[in-house]
């Protein structure tokens, strides 16, 4: 597996959604579990963005290889989201996109800032942040990648394979270069390998979990991984992660199953309430207006107005 910055550079763009089969989406069923995996994947690819605020103000970011695959990563992120949003609403599932990513963020409340200070402190304090930061890169694209490969075989459904097949090739291109810039910072440094390895093992969280809650996670991981083919598919990513220097036999993935399956066992309604219950709505924030937040507002004829304009 290799990885080209030049090629990536030139040949990143837009997901290509020429010849999707947009007017099929309805004419077969989806479960209410793909419809909660759904919803889930499409707010995670529409936290990119929050996603980068963390990493802009790190360490990591002195490298302008990383800053360069960042702002091409960051921009075919904006189109999964984007089309997994379109690929709902077609199905008949009506929410407005920019309410949607905006409730999810005002949501985080303070918490997102506490966590960018962190991450922005812990990686000037840490030598080695960027081994980290690019090993979860690595899982978090892996991850990304077979939950979609997961959920086409759960559902079944055409279209849906036909998009999330796109979506996959762009994933595997994030997963080459987080590996092998991981790979690379890891060769021949033992101290890179320790601190990696011991942050992983502590603090190391599913990609998601944070804008979405424990429960979330599970229901997410339950509905996708909970049989055979699931767990292995999982022990798998372990084991690629594993081929990175000082990560031999390192079990994250597998441990997050088979966590969310001891969770489940203390309490049988745990996650699959959920799903049964179709709580995948977002709810506004508690506290103050979205558009307070946002410094949008809306102009008596409807359209919304950015307060910076420009660019
Ligand atoms: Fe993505
Ligand atoms: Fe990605």
């Amino acid at each position: 597996m290799s990885f080209s910055i030049e090629r990536y550079k030139e040949e990143s763009r837009k997901l290509d959604t020429a010849g999707i089969d947009w007017e099929t989406v309805t004419a077969s069923p989806l479960s209410k579990g793909d419809l909660f995996c759904l919803h889930y994947m499409m707010d995670i690819e529409n936290h990119v963005p929050l996603y980068l605020s963390h990493l802009l103000v790190t360490r990591a970011c002195m490298d302008p290889i990383l800053t360069a695959f960042l702002a091409c990563w960051n921009y075919e992120e904006l189109w999964h989201g984007e089309n997994i949003g379109k690929f709902l609403n077609l199905y008949g599932i009506e929410f407005d996109t920019q309410d949607r990513i905006a409730n999810v963020r005002a949501n985080l409340g303070v918490q997102n800032s506490v966590s960018i200070l962190s991450t922005m402190v812990g990686s000037w304090l840490l030598k080695d942040f960027s081994a980290v930061y690019l090993t979860i890169g690595a899982i978090n694209e892996l991850s990304t990648l077979t939950g979609y490969g997961a959920l086409i075989r759960k559902s079944g459904h055409p279209v849906l394979k036909d998009l999330l097949g796109r979506i996959i090739k762009d994933e595997r291109r994030h997963y080459a270069f987080y590996f092998n810039s991981a790979k690379e910072w890891l060769a021949d440094n033992r101290k890179a390998q320790r601190v990696d390895r011991w942050m992983l093992d502590r603090f190391w969280v599913p990609v998601g979990q944070g804008v979405k809650t424990q429960e979330q996670v599970d229901a997410l991981a339950l509905y996708l991984f909970d049989d055979e083919q699931g767990e292995e598919e999982l022990l798998g990513i372990d084991e690629k992660i594993g081929k990175l220097p000082g990560l031999s036999g390192i079990k994250l993935m597998s441990k997050a199953l088979y966590a969310a399956r001891e969770r489940r066992r203390q309490n049988p309604e745990w996650a699959w309430r959920l799903i049964d219950n179709e709580e995948w709505a977002v709810a506004p924030p508690k506290r103050s207006p979205v558009g307070e937040l946002t410094t949008r507002r809306t102009q008596p004829g409807g359209a919304a107005v950015g307060a910076f304009e420009g660019g």
